[in-house]
C-alpha cells in the first residue's frame, strides 16, 4: 500500500485520524476509539494540547509521580517527576528520605551564563574584520534595544559579544560569540531574536565599511542560533556525612559500603562504557523533573553529555571521596532551565508541578533538578554495590508484568505474596501466573 500523503497538515484532526485508522488498522473503529479515549474530556484543555505541535491526533500519557522529603539547603521539597521507568520515583524517594536524616542535600548555582552564536563566512583580511567588529560593536547593543528592554528590567540581557576567528578549523569561518543572562526564562527565543538582529547588523554595516574590499563587504551569515552547551551555567549538588552515619538496612558495614561506592564512581570516571550507564541513571532523575516542569529535556541531555566529555573522554558526572572519616558525593552539571515562558504558563500540569515546588526561580529549579539527578545516582549505586539492581527494579516491574497478563485482583494478591519471599524475575512471574491459571 502506498501511504504517501500530500497536504496532511491542512487536514482536520478528524480527517487525519480517519486516514490513519483506515490506512494502518484492520479494525479502524477500534483504532479511532483508542485515540479518542486519550483525549481530555475538557475541550479547551484538549485544544491547548492539540496546538502544542502539528498534526496532533491524541495525547501520549506518561505517569506524573512525586518524590517527597527532598531536603535541599534546609528546605523540604516534594519533587514532581514525569517518567515511565518503574523504579525511578521509588528510588528518588528512598534516596531523599535517606539523606533527609543525614543533613540533606546542598545545592549551589555557580553561574548562569547562556551562549548564542552567529556563524559566518568572511573572505578577507581578519585584522580588518577585527577593526570593523570593534567599531560596530555598540551597534549590536543599540539595534537590539527593543528586544533587550524587558530582559534588562528583569536584570538580564546581553553580557558580551566577541568576534571569534575559527579559520584554523574551517576556512573563512568566523563567529560572533555572545553571552546572555536570561534570569528566570530559559531564554531561547530572546537569544535567537538577538542573534538574528546581530546577523542583520553585521551584514548591513559591512556593506558600508570603507576599509573592506567588495569581497570583504559580502559577509555570508550561515546561521544564528543559541548554543545548548552552557558550560558557564553550572549548578553543584552534594551530600556528605560521617561514614558511620551511612549505616542502614543493606549497609551493615558502612566503611566497606563507602569504599565500594567510591570505587564504583571511580570506575565511571575512567571507563566510558560504565560512565554512559552511570550518567543515564543520573538523567533518570534529571529528565523526569525537567519534563514535569515544562523544560526541554533534549537540550538538557545534549548539554550534560557534552559536559561529561569536556576533558576529551566521556566520564562520570558525579564524584565521591572519603576524607577524614567523611563520605562526600557531589556533581556539577550545566543546566539551562526556565520557570517562566515556554510551556511553564501553558501546560496545566507544568503549572501544577511548579506550584508544588512553590514557584521556584530558575536558579532554585537548577538546584532541585541537580539534586534529583544526584539522588538517583546515589540510589542506583547503593543498589548496585549492595543488593544488585534487579531486586528493586523487578519488584517495581512486577506490576507491569501483571498488567501485561491482565491479572485479576486475586492473582495479583497471590503473585505479590509469593514474591515477598522469593526473588522476582520475568520468567518466575510468568511461570507463576501460568501455574495459577492451570
Ligand atoms: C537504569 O535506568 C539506570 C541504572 O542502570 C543506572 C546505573 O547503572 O548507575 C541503574
Amino acid at each position: 500500500m502506498n501511504n504517501a500523503v500530500a497536504g496532511f497538515s491542512k487536514w482536520s484532526k478528524e480527517e487525519k485520524i480517519d486516514w490513519i485508522a483506515k490506512s494502518y488498522f484492520s479494525n479502524p473503529e477500534e483504532a479511532v476509539s483508542l485515540l479518542k479515549n486519550y483525549w481530555n474530556s475538557d475541550a479547551n484543555v484538549q485544544k491547548l494540547h492539540d496546538e502544542f505541535i502539528e498534526n496532533t491526533i491524541t495525547n501520549f500519557y506518561l505517569p506524573l509521580g512525586i518524590a517527597p522529603n527532598f531536603l535541599i539547603n534546609g528546605k523540604y521539597y516534594t519533587v514532581p517527576m514525569a517518567i515511565e521507568e518503574s523504579s525511578v520515583v521509588a528510588a528518588a524517594a528512598k534516596s531523599a528520605k535517606f539523606w533527609s536524616t543525614r543533613g540533606g542535600f546542598k545545592a549551589t548555582v555557580l553561574n548562569t551564563e547562556k551562549i548564542g552564536q552567529v556563524h559566518f563566512i568572511f573572505k578577507g583580511n581578519s585584522e580588518k574584520l577585527t577593526a570593523f567588529f570593534n567599531q560596530i560593536k555598540p551597534k549590536f547593543y543599540s539595534d537590539t534595544e527593543s528586544l533587550t528592554k524587558n530582559m534588562q528590567q528583569r536584570g538580564g540581557g546581553i553580557l558580551n559579544i566577541e568576534l571569534r576567528d575559527k579559520t584554523t578549523a574551517l576556512p573563512d569561518y568566523f563567529q560572533l560569540h555572545a553571552t546572555f543572562e536570561t534570569k528566570d526564562s530559559m531564554g531561547a527565543n530572546f537569544i535567537n531574536s538577538c542573534l538574528e538582529q546581530f546577523s542583520k547588523t553585521l551584514k548591513e554595516e559591512a556593506l558600508s565599511f570603507d576599509h573592506f574590499s567588495e569581497e570583504e563587504k559580502n559577509i555570508q551569515v550561515v546561521m544564528s542560533i543559541l548554543s545548548n552547551y552552557v558550560p558557564n551555567c553550572i549548578v553543584r549538588a552534594e551530600v556528605s556525612c560521617p561514614i558511620e552515619a551511612l549505616a542502614e538496612k543493606h549497609i551493615e558495614n558502612p566503611h566497606e559500603f563507602a569504599e565500594k561506592f567510591v570505587r564504583a564512581v571511580q570506575i565511571a570516571e575512567v571507563e566510558p562504557f560504565r560512565a554512559v550507564t552511570h550518567n543515564k541513571g543520573i538523567m533518570n532523575g534529571i529528565d523526569a523533573v525537567v519534563l514535569a516542569t515544562g523544560n526541554d529535556f533534549r537540550a538538557i541531555e545534549a548539554a550534560i553529555h557534552a559536559y561529561a566529555s569536556r576533558n576529551g573522554q566521556y566520564s562520570s558526572l558525579s564524584h565521591a571521596k572519603i576524607e577524614d572519616g567523611i563520605f562526600s558525593f557531589w556533581m556539577e552539571i550545566p543546566l539551562a532551565l526556565g520557570t517562566v515562558g515556554g510551556l511553564t504558563s501553558l501546560h496545566p500540569l507544568v503549572k501544577f508541578a511548579l506550584q508544588m515546588l512553590e514557584k521556584p526561580s530558575a536558579q532554585q529549579l537548577m538546584q532541585i533538578v541537580a539534586v534529583a539527578g544526584l539522588a538517583q545516582n546515589f540510589a542506583a549505586l547503593r543498589s548496585l554495590t549492595t543488593t544488585g539492581i534487579q531486586e528493586g527494579h523487578m519488584k517495581m516491574h512486577l506490576n507491569n508484568i501483571l498488567n501485561q497478563f491482565e491479572a485479576t485482583d486475586e492473582e495479583r494478591a497471590l503473585v505479590k505474596k509469593h514474591f515477598k519471599i522469593h526473588a522476582v524475575s520475568h520468567s518466575a512471574a510468568v511461570n507463576l501466573i501460568a501455574e495459577l491459571r492451570k
